[in-house]
Order: structure tokens, then C-alpha cells, then sequence
């Protein structure tokens, strides 16, 4: 039996009714970190690991849920929030309605289930969102539509003020192909993934600790670094000489900003003309200035990126995602693969004390219906 007929049987077992169902995959980031606030260019791209559900409406104004993580029954109506899950999933549900998708109000049944690894910097919870979303619209909203409305549930209802990255990759993400976002104006240019080369995550162990307080302290520094310089977003600014009026945290977090837009770009460049070694070495430079201009990184993400940097058949590896753990991701010689994982695995296991999860991730297609 398909993973897909078996999530529809179990709905059938569990409530009454025909299923619909719908995936979200995760994202990696290539290249463009803490710029999607900015209104910066991107690099994403989904994965091909998904958060799947099952859903039917049952008119009831709840939402009654099954997840791996639990079960619960939300009433729409009198919900508070719970700072799991749980929020994710009702935050959908309001966020939906409130960009006018009424029916999403009229109470659901999920079966919620997925392979997207949690806690490792791939977006599950932004995969969970996008997922929920075509399930409580039915497939009514779609693309750059449900990837704001997901933003908007995770900045007003789960209270992670995030830019639009994650769930833009999820709703929108090309099989084979990284997708350049300009996240000020949502234009998207399909990058292919070159053939030669592959993407290896390698989950520092390093949990996200108060991850939340310290991305909203950086977007804070370049609102107000945008506000001194006279703009609303920061990638306006076209001359980094710009930047001497700034000092302090300011003057840091802008110069990451400015300099991680241009290598964005770069590296879009260097793709398109197949230099890896290009790539690759774009991607260090991003980690730098994550590490010191955007103070994002930890002692142990700087260890795990430098390791990865020094390993044969790796072009280039940078910190991923909102920093403060989570994972480095590897740009390496396809050849070379199954080699870089075990030395990584097995040196990381070393250097770390902890088993380390090292993983090659394909570039996947991004949410839609799963017709069986
Ligand atoms: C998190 C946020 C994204 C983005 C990245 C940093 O993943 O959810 O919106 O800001 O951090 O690039």
C-alpha cells in the first residue's frame, strides 16, 4: 500500500467521509540568509521530504486533529493558543479567513502526517502551514497567495515574526530547480539544479534555543539600520558607501544585508555558467558574515561549517536557515557524495559526542494535491 493510501484508510477509519489529500515539503536555502525581511533575493529550494495530511470538512467549527505529535480537537471559535502545534495548524485556519477564505472556518478533519525532519532547519513547521493550508481552503489557494497567508500565520498567530522564505519555497518550489526569490516583489526565476553536484545537511545538534528573541532582535537591527538610511527595506539601498553614516549592531547586520544580496546573486550567475568552485566559495563567505556581521551563528556551527569547508569533494558550506543551531548545508562534487557523508558522519560523531545525522536532500516539487 502507498504511504497515500494508507493516510487516506486511516482517515476512513478514524472519521467518516472521503479524504482529499495534499503535501508541503520542506526547504533548503542555498544562499541568501536573514535578507528575505530585507526584501532580498533568495535561494531556496523544496525538498523532497513532505508533510502530508488528509482532510475532509465535517461542519462541526472545529478542527479535529491527528498528528504524530498528538491529537486534539480545536474549537475555532473559543481557541487559544498553546505554543505547539497546535497553533500552527488553528493559525491556518484564522489566517486563512482572515485574507477572505471563509470555509476554512467550517471545521475539519486531518490526518496529519510527514517526513520532514524537526528541529534541523528544514522548515517542518513551514511545510505544516502550507500543508493545512490547502487542506482547509481545499486546494482554493495556492502559490504565492498561500505562501503569504502561512507567513501571516506564523507571524500573528504563532508570534514568529519570519520573513517570507520557507513557505514561499514549500507552496511554490520546482522539482530540480532552486527558485530565485526577490522576497520584495515575489518574482521567482526557476534556477536548475546542476546535475554535477548535490546537497548535503549535516544537523549540528544544536537546538534553537531562544532562536525566536534573537532573529526578532536582528530584523529589529535592520528596520532600524533601513529607518537611518532613509528606506523601507534594505536591499533599496543601492551604494554600500550608504552604509558609513551606520555603527554599532546597525552598520554589522546592513553590511551581512548588502553583501549577501550581491553574492546571491553571484551565485545565480556562477549556477547558470556551472562553476561549483564559484559557488562554493560564495557559500563560505556567507557563512563569515553570518558568523560575524550577523551574529547568528554558535562556536559549534562555526566548528561543524569549518569541518565541512576542509572536506574533499565539498565546494562550499554555510550555516542554514535563522541560525542558532540547526544545520549546515554542503554544496558537493556528486561523485564525491557517499564519501562526504560518511567522513562528515563520522568526524562530526567524533567532534560533536552525538551520533551525527548527516543527509543528502533532492530538490522536490513543491505543495499540491496527492491524486492517488
Ligand atoms: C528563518 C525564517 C526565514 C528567514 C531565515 C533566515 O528560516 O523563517 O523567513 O528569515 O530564517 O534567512
Amino acid at each position: 500500500m502507498t504511504p497515500a493510501a494508507t493516510l487516506s484508510r486511516r482517515f476512513v477509519e478514524a472519521f467518516s467521509g472521503h479524504p482529499r489529500l495534499w503535501q508541503a515539503p520542506g526547504r533548503i536555502n542555498l544562499i541568501g540568509e536573514h535578507v528575505d525581511y530585507c526584501g532580498g533575493p533568495v535561494m531556496p529550494g523544496a525538498i523532497d521530504r513532505s508533510v502530508t495530511v488528509a482532510a475532509a470538512a465535517n461542519n462541526t467549527g472545529a478542527l479535529r486533529v491527528h498528528t504524530p505529535l498528538g491529537r486534539a480537537t480545536l474549537p475555532l471559535d473559543r481557541f487559544t493558543a498553546n505554543g505547539d502545534w497546535r497553533d500552527y495548524v488553528a493559525g491556518m485556519a484564522f489566517a486563512l479567513a482572515e485574507a477572505g477564505h471563509i470555509e476554512a472556518l467550517q471545521g475539519h478533519d486531518l490526518i496529519i502526517d510527514s517526513t520532514v525532519p524537526v528541529g534541523v532547519g528544514v522548515s517542518s513547521s513551514a511545510a505544516l502551514e502550507v500543508a493545512v493550508g490547502l487542506a482547509l481552503s481545499d486546494g482554493g489557494v495556492s502559490g504565492a497567495e498561500l505562501a503569504r497567508i502561512a507567513q501571516r500565520a506564523e507571524n500573528d498567530f504563532v508570534g514568529m515574526p519570519c520573513g517570507i522564505m520557507d513557505q514561499f519555497a514549500s507552496a511554490c518550489g520546482q522539482a530540480s530547480h532552486l527558485l530565485l526569490l526577490d522576497c520584495a516583489t515575489l518574482e521567482c526565476e526557476p534556477v536548475p539544479f546542476p546535475e554535477a553536484a548535490r546537497l548535503v545537511l549535516i544537523d549540528s545538534g544544536v537546538a534553537h534555543s531562544h532562536a525566536t528573541g534573537a532573529y526578532r532582535d536582528r530584523r529589529a537591527d535592520c528596520e532600524a539600520a533601513a529607518a537611518s538610511l532613509g528606506v523601507t527595506l534594505l536591499a533599496e539601498v543601492a551604494d554600500p558607501g550608504a552604509l558609513d553614516s551606520l555603527s554599532g549592531n546597525p552598520l554589522k547586520r546592513a553590511r551581512h544585508v548588502l553583501g549577501e544580496i550581491r553574492r546571491t546573486r553571484q551565485a545565480r550567475d556562477a549556477l547558470i555558467a556551472g562553476d561549483l568552485a564559484g559557488v562554493g566559495k560564495l557559500m563560505n563567505e556567507s557563512h563569515a558574515s553570518l558568523s560575524h556581521d550577523m551574529e547568528v551563528s554558535t562556536p559549534e556551527v562555526d566548528r561543524l561549517a569549518g569541518l565541512a569547508q576542509s572536506t574533499h569533494g565539498v565546494f562550499g558550506a554555510r550555516m542554514m536557515g535563522g541560525g542558532f543551531g540547526g544545520s549546515v548545508i554542503a554544496l558537493v562534487d556528486a561523485e564525491a557524495e557517499a564519501e562526504v557523508c560518511a567522513q562528515l558522519s563520522a568526524q562530526w560523531s567524533h567532534a560533536s559526542g552525538q551520533d551525527a545525522t548527516v543527509f543528502s536532500a533532492a530538490i522536490g516539487q513543491g505543495a499540491g494535491e496527492i491524486v492517488p
